[in-house]
Parts: structure tokens; C-alpha cells; sequence
């Protein structure tokens, strides 16, 4: 078999979520042609005024491996990629990939990922593990982005360096079961959400180095309620994850008398 090509874990898809990235798309799509060309590519638009949806048409009308994903309302980064996995899902597409569109994620990096994945269900690139950086970051940023994933250690025990990045490769049958449908995270923290969600259902998951490089065009959609978001259900996810651990302790009390009395 021919390794190269990636046959060997089946038909991959590159979901690219897009909102206002005209400037970005062009040149990232082509850039996933070409390092992986085996890879098909759906770019899931939420209606983006600035005629990103137009020229992913125009994209996918040139090249039959590119597909497009029209949704009408700006619903957020996890609601564009639930339908975009729904959209792969339905189809015989074995692995699933997230990526930005604005040139963060390289593309020539993805085979690294998909080398992972052969003996992973779920590969995250991480920013923050030996080998991996962001280049053009001010610290402000970094400390964001690395205080988020230490908080969330500490609030849920996810086991993770980088748990809010978003240039990720999910074996299909992780998808199938962690219960896409019940997901309400809307923003990064839909990141942490499902990572937690796989570990919690006992897949592979590890983390391979990536060179996060900052967009050079267009604006991050960044916001403080997308931090707030975050900061607001990973608490309550962690008191949830506390209270159901002492929940379980004391029903194990309780349950050994029964278990070795009579
Ligand atoms: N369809 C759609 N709808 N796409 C969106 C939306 C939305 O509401 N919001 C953002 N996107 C797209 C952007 O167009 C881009 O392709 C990608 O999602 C990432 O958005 P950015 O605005 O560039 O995110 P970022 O650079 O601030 O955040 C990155 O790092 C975070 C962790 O630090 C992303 O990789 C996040 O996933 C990650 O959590
Ligand atoms: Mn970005």
C-alpha cells in the first residue's frame, strides 16, 4: 500500500469553517491540494458578507474535491463544524479534519496528523507541547490561550497541553459516539468540549506539535464572549465532573453492604 496517499485510513475530509475570509480561502484550499492531495475539502460558510461563500463556489466549480456547505446565519466555529462533520458523516468519509482558514493551521503540516492518527482515534496539533509554537502572537494571547488549557486541567482534569486548538484529525467513529447532537459549546471552548468527550469515552487521543502562525489578513473572530463562554461551562463542567465523583463514592459505600451482606 501506498502510505504517502493516506489509503490506508480511508477517504480523509479538511473541513474549513469560514466567516469574511476571501483573502484567506483561495490560497488555503490550494494549499491543502497540494500537501495532501488524496484529501477532500468542504468549506462550511455561514453567509459570510464579504463573498467568501461566492468564491468557495467558484473553488469547488474548478475542482470536484472541493464542496461547499452554505448555512445562512452566523451561528459560531462548533455549530458550522457539527454540520460540516453531519455533511461528512453522511457521507463515506473515514477521517474528519478541523482546520482554520486563515493560514494558522498549515497545511503542510497535516500529514504529521494524519501519521498520528495511525495509532489514535483523535489527533490534536498543539501549540504547547515540545516542538510546537505560535509565531506572531503577542504574549497577551499566549497566556490566553495557555491559561485556558491550565485552567482547564484544573477545573475538569482533561490531561491535555493545548486543549482549546482547533487543527484537529477525528477517526469517524469518534464522531458517531461522543453525541454530536447534545454539543452547545459555541465557541473555542467547543474545542475543549469534544476532546473531553473522547477521552471521557475512552478513544486515543494525542497531541502532535504544530507551528501556529497568526492570520496576515482579515480579523479574528475572537471576542470576550467567546472567553466568557468558555470560562462559564468549563466551571460548571468541573463541578458537574466533582459532584458525580462524589456521587459515585457514596453510592459505592452504600452498595457494599448490600454487596456482601445476606
Ligand atoms: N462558519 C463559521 N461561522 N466560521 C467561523 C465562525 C462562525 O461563526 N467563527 C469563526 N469562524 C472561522 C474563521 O473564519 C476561521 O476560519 C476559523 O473559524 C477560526 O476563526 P478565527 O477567528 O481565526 O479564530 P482564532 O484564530 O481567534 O482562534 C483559533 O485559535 C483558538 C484557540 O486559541 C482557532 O483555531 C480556534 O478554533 C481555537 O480555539
Ligand atoms: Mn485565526
Amino acid at each position: 500500500m501506498d502510505y504517502t496517499t493516506f489509503a490506508d485510513l480511508g477517504k480523509v475530509l479538511v473541513i474549513i469553517p469560514t466567516y469574511n475570509e476571501s483573502e484567506n480561502l483561495e490560497p488555503i484550499v490550494a494549499r491543502v491540494r497540494a500537501a495532501v492531495p488524496a484529501a477532500d475539502i468542504l468549506v462550511a460558510d455561514d453567509g459570510s458578507p464579504d463573498g467568501t461563500g461566492e468564491i468557495a463556489d467558484k473553488l469547488s466549480a474548478a475542482d470536484p474535491a472541493v464542496q461547499v456547505l452554505h448555512r445562512t446565519v452566523k451561528e459560531g466555529l462548533g455549530a458550522a463544524y457539527i454540520a460540516g462533520f453531519d455533511w461528512g458523516l453522511q457521507r463515506d468519509y473515514q477521517v474528519l479534519v478541523e482546520m482554520d482558514a486563515d493560514g494558522s493551521h498549515q497545511p503542510e503540516q497535516l500529514t504529521r496528523l494524519l501519521e498520528a492518527l495511525r495509532s489514535a482515534d483523535l489527533v490534536l496539533g498543539s501549540r504547547w507541547v515540545p516542538g510546537g509554537t505560535v509565531v506572531n502572537w503577542p504574549v497577551s494571547r499566549k497566556l490566553l490561550s495557555k491559561g485556558g488549557t491550565t485552567y482547564a486541567r484544573l477545573a475538569i482534569g482533561i490531561p491535555l497541553r493545548d486543549a482549546t486548538g482547533g487543527y484537529r484529525a477525528f477517526r469517524r467513529q469518534v464522531l458517531e459516539t461522543i453525541g454530536l447532537a447534545d454539543v452547545a459549546s459555541q465557541g473555542y471552548c467547543f474545542q475543549v468540549d469534544l476532546a473531553w468527550r473522547a477521552l471521557r469515552a475512552g478513544f486515543r487521543v494525542v497531541e502532535v506539535p504544530i507551528t501556529f502562525v497568526e492570520r496576515e489578513y482579515g480579523t479574528s473572530k475572537m471576542s470576550r464572549s467567546i472567553v466568557t463562554e468558555a470560562l462559564w461551562r468549563v466551571t460548571v463542567w468541573g463541578v458537574q465532573h466533582r459532584l458525580g465523583a462524589v456521587r459515585r463514592a457514596v453510592r459505592g459505600r452504600s452498595a457494599q453492604p448490600a454487596e456482601t451482606g445476606e
